[in-house]
């Protein structure tokens, strides 16, 4: 059954492709240019962008693999444009350096975390600014190398004026094959205010940032107070924190990474603010869907029923994830082949927004059901179908944790 429905989407998909690829006469090799941003470091976060009591009602999820259509496009393997190696080498890549050098290499770190700061301790989540992301780019080489801190996290108007840039790759890293217009329509919508991340008032010391996947590793973990005590907190798709969800996942949000067939929260905090993935042509509709505050899934999703309001994304609480920070996270981190989870979007964005990142119920632990909010145990091996590649992400957790970039979440049964 899911097979062959995700079979017809490959089918599209390939349509899909074959589609872009006549339309569209690719004119040459072009390199992709990385964004710039404001360094968002240098502001600060506002206590009232904190959130308040989101209202998540439980339900099974959506899970990942209801992605559709060109999100299979790096399954299918020489149907990429990313496709630069072939499967089985993907991993190499993330092979855990040797273990002795990361002890070590944590020693020092912890050494020079003392010394900068005696009273920091194990328990306290609120980071002291003794190691924060960026400074890790002194330890650590792997990370180093990859981690571009200028990297343009979200659309904003000026990409206008880059749309030809950005049209050298077919979503979710580029934009080849929409229409101008519609970008026009977006970026200078009226309730496209694109919030910033952080508030204008400053907030002082560092930015501690709880990131939660669905995990079912969460499940009776009591997790959620220490969730709830970072500055901010990072939700995705089915972001059940209500009700007895909440001891283990915490009831705070600040933000909510989601795309058309995953979001699902009945209710938002006002502060809640959305980062939108679009990972497909009508992903693009339906931000505008958004913007106007229409039914959003009218005519515009293969997937989702006409007239389905699943949620209530604020229009002016709603920012775009930018095509390059999708490309730039499949270059550097995915072995330039897989495409991010919206899970790992979050990570990263937390990482490049924050300055102690820790993640909760990430890493696809075989011992729990696949989500937390599971009625019924789920294996994981449903979730390898999906057109991301979980076992790379897997490791990546794993070694972003070794090189001390996030915290990840772990227990024993
Ligand atoms: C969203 O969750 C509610 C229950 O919390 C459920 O009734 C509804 O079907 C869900 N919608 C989608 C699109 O998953
Ligand atoms: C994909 O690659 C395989 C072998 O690598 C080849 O046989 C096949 O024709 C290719 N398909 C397309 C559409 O290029
Ligand atoms: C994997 O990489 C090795 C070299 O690193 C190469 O010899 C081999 O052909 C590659 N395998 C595939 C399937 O691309
Ligand atoms: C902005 O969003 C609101 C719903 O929040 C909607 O009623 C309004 O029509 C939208 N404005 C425009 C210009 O689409
Ligand atoms: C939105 O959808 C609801 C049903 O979910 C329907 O009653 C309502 O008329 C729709 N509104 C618009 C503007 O389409
Ligand atoms: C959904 O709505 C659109 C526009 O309102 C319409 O063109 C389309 O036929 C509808 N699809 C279904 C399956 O009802
Ligand atoms: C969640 O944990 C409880 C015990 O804490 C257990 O009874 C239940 O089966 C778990 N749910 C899943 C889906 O594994």
């Amino acid at each position: 059954m899911a097979v062959n429905k995700s079979r017809a989407r490959l089918q599209s998909t390939m349509v899909n492709v074959l589609f872009c690829y006549a339309a569209f006469t690719v004119t040459g090799v072009v390199t992709w240019v990385h964004l710039h941003t404001q360094t968002v470091r240098q502001q600060v976060p506002q206590h009232s962008l904190l959130p308040k009591l989101s209202d998540f009602k439980p339900d099974p999820g959506i899970l990942d693999q209801d992605l559709p259509l060109e999100n299979s496009l790096e399954k299918a393997g020489n149907q990429t444009e990313n496709s630069l190696e072939k499967a089985g080498n993907q991993t190499e890549i993330l092979k855990p350096a040797n273990r002795q050098e990361h002890q070590q290499k944590q020693q020092v770190i912890e050494q020079q975390q003392k010394q900068e700061n005696r009273h920091e301790t194990e328990q306290t989540n609120k980071a002291k600014c003794t190691k924060t992301i960026a400074s890790l780019a002194k330890y650590s080489k792997w990370f180093r190398d990859r981690f571009k801190p200028k990297t343009k996290l979200f659309m904003d108007k000026n990409d206008l004026k880059d749309l030809r840039r950005l049209s050298t790759r077919i979503l979710p890293n580029g934009l080849r094959g929409q229409k101008q217009i519609t970008m026009n329509d977006i970026l200078l919508h009226k309730n496209f205010t694109n919030p910033p991340v952080h508030g204008p008032s400053k907030k002082p010391g560092c930015v501690s940032c709880a990131v939660v996947g669905s995990g079912g590793i969460l499940n009776g973990s009591l997790a959620g107070q220490e969730i709830d005590s970072h500055d901010y907190v990072f939700r995705v798709n089915q972001a059940h924190s209500s009700g007895r969800f909440a001891e283990d996942v915490g009831h705070r949000t600040t933000f909510y990474t989601f795309y058309p067939e995953s979001q699902n929260i009945s209710k938002q905090g006002d502060d809640v603010i959305a980062f939108y993935a679009m990972f497909k042509s009508y992903d693009v509709q339906y931000a505008l869907r958004i913007l106007n505050g229409e039914n959003y899934t009218n005519g515009v999703s293969k997937i989702l029923k006409n007239g389905t309001k699943s949620s209530d994304i604020d229009p002016k609480r709603l920012k775009l994830i930018h095509p390059g920070f999708f490309l730039y996270i499949t270059n550097e981190f995915l072995a330039k082949k897989f495409r991010p989870t919206t899970g790992a979007l979050n990570v990263f964005i937390a990482l490049h927004i924050c300055d102690d990142v820790r993640v909760y119920g990430f890493g696809y632990d075989l011992r729990y059901s696949l989500h937390y909010y599971d009625k019924e145990f789920i294996k994981h091996r449903d979730a390898l179908t999906v057109p991301h590649n979980i076992e790379m992400e897997k490791k990546l957790w794993l070694k972003l944790h070794d090189e001390g970039a996030i915290k990840l979440f772990k227990r024993d049964l």
